[in-house]
């Protein structure tokens, strides 16, 4: 797999320094529900420097290790508001996202890295405009609807420390978390998933 774009000439605001890394490209473990790094929002990223494009890259490695289709980076223990994702068409990077604008509604399964095996039917907005920068700090604007606008909604949700169990509703969210404690206990929660997740198997986020 190729490397994310990496700065190919001095931007106004970014500093450059020499990369502290020679090694291939690692991946980092998931940090699973539970993790506390998960429930905390990140910061701003000010710049992007050598430190950073290697950590994009290496959190590339981890999604597609992963086979997810979204990764935030405080799901590899890492408190900066970026995130990268691929939904077929390549990696792709969004540092400091904002969604501008939503519009309309789509229930469709979701599924998460950080709570393996759970797809979770959830309504959101399905339309989705968001405004970011890539790693030539240049301003990236998207609009993107059905699983492209999930995937924004879902690794911003990260980003601020919420994780897809927030967005269900009251019922399902309380049998969610029973699986997820059941399963703490080491217990067999296959009858209780089984009523829960759905057969699709859209990649998780
Ligand atoms: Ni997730």
């Amino acid at each position: 797999m190729g490397r994310c774009r990496a700065p190919d000439g001095p931007h106004p605001g970014v500093r450059r320094v020499p990369d502290p890394y020679n090694g291939p490209m690692a991946a980092y473990p998931v940090r699973v529900y539970g993790d506390p790094v998960l429930k905390q929002a990140a910061r701003e990223v000010d710049e992007v420097d050598a430190s950073l494009v290697r950590l994009v890259d290496d959190m590339v490695e981890t999604m597609y290790d992963s086979e997810g289709a979204g990764l935030a980076a405080p799901q590899v223990g890492v408190q900066k508001r970026l995130f990268v994702y691929d939904v077929g068409e390549g990696p792709e990077v969004m540092i400091n996202p904002t969604i501008v604008e939503v519009g309309g509604e789509w229930y469709h399964d979701e599924g998460c890295l950080s709570i393996p095996g759970l797809r979770l039917g959830i309504v959101r907005p399905n339309q989705v405009h968001i405004r970011g920068y890539d790693l030539d700090g240049g301003e990236i604007s998207v609009e993107a609807d059905e699983f492209l606008g999930r995937v924004f909604q879902h690794e911003v949700d990260h980003l601020d420390g919420v994780l897809m169990l927030e967005r269900l509703e009251d019922d399902m969210r309380k049998q969610a978390l029973r699986v997820l404690r059941d399963r703490s206990l080491g217990l067999d929660t296959s009858a209780m998933e089984a009523k829960l997740v759905s057969a699709e198997s859209e990649r998780e986020l």
